[in-house]
């Protein structure tokens, strides 16, 4: 990636937008294990950011380097929230064009947008223009029955050139907008790597990052050999712990891994100021439940807090009571 903008170092190894899933509270637990990776905000609509009540993009410091990935297709409102963006210190915007849900569609967003090559040019320009950063598209291989290879091609081509778009995540599985839930449109139609490899073939001047499926530091270090980044969404938030060594494995850092118990306990000045502050302790905790994922005790972590950490009144303590229930 020579001579690219530094901050796509970090998309060597991504964790995806999930909406519900990567909230604040998530990203900041992923960013005690790994430093280098780049963190996707959960996509948020530019409804929501315009209209809406409440701050939605609220972040912590320790989470750069940090991406927003916004939902829209109207390019005077995602200038404006590119603006705010900015304005709020993120270090990417990546425009969804991969989700199919219906509430999407109708918003004529998410992977429909495929279809309309030149208007995700206009969004991402109308972004450019406003905001001094990467501009990226998280986007799919295709769209229904638009499968082939050229559907692709025809889109990477007029975004990159039209809007001097410099990177694309490619979820290596196309969606079907209609017949499949969200859920099933990231389980049955199948993975081909190859065409998110022969895209970066064809474009070897962009920075091209692979998702789906991806659930170890070894398929990442294979296709790290013919992409420039991997993202990975489900396999990291349901077994966080395949972070603690990214920094060590994906991006040469010569430092000790963090052991679980550490990181849990990590959490706690961190949760105790949320907790100060009026959040919830099963708003946090939810995302932890994976940590000793496969180990002697894990079931009974994540038992225990899930039977407690709702409580009225939980606190810290709820967490010291599980660690204590896992062995050392
Ligand atoms: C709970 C959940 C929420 C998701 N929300 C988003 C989203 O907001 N934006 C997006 O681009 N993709 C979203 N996705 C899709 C993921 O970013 C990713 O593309 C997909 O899960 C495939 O990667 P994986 O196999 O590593 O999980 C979501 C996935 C899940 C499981």
């Amino acid at each position: 990636m020579k001579g690219k903008n530094p901050h796509f170092y970090h998309s060597r190894f991504s964790i995806a937008p999930m909406l519900d899933w990567t909230d604040r509270h998530c990203r900041y637990f992923h960013r005690l294990m790994t430093k280098d990776t780049l963190l996707y905000t959960e996509m948020i609509t530019t409804g929501a950011i315009i209209h809406g009540k409440g701050d939605f993009l609220e972040y912590n410091e320790e989470e750069h380097p940090l991406a927003l990935q916004l939902g829209g297709s109207n390019p005077v409102d995602l200038a404006t929230c590119a603006k705010l963006a900015q304005e709020r210190g993120y270090d990417e915007i990546n425009l969804n064009v991969g989700c199919p849900s219906d509430r999407v569609q109708n918003g004529r967003f998410g992977a429909c947008l495929m279809a309309e090559p030149q208007l995700v040019a206009d969004c991402v320009s109308a972004m450019k223009d406003v905001a001094d950063m990467p501009i990226t598209v998280k986007t799919r291989i295709g769209i229904d029955d638009h499968d082939s290879y050229e559907f692709l091609t025809d889109f990477i081509t007029t975004v990159s050139e039209k809007a001097k778009c410099e990177q694309f995540t490619i979820h290596a599985r196309k969606a079907w907008l209609s017949g499949l839930s969200p859920k099933e449109n990231r389980e049955i139609p199948p993975l081909d790597y190859d065409r998110a490899y022969q895209i970066k073939k064809d474009f070897p001047h962009l920075v091209i990052a692979v998702n789906g499926g991806v659930k170890t530091l070894e398929e990442t270090q294979l296709h790290l050999q013919h992409l420039d980044g991997v993202m990975v969404g489900r396999e990291a938030y349901q077994n966080p712990y395949l972070l603690a060594d990214v920094d060590q494995r994906v991006f040469g850092h010569d430092k000790p891994v963090i052991e679980r118990h550490d990181i849990a306990e990590m959490m706690y000045p961190y949760i105790e100021k949320q907790l100060a502050s009026g959040a919830k302790l099963g708003h946090i905790s939810r995302h932890m439940l994976g940590l000793f994922q496969g180990m002697p005790g894990g079931r009974q972590w994540r038992r225990y807090i899930s039977e407690n950490a709702h409580k009225a009144g939980s606190g810290i303590e709820v967490l010291e009571a599980a660690l204590a229930k896992v062995p050392r």
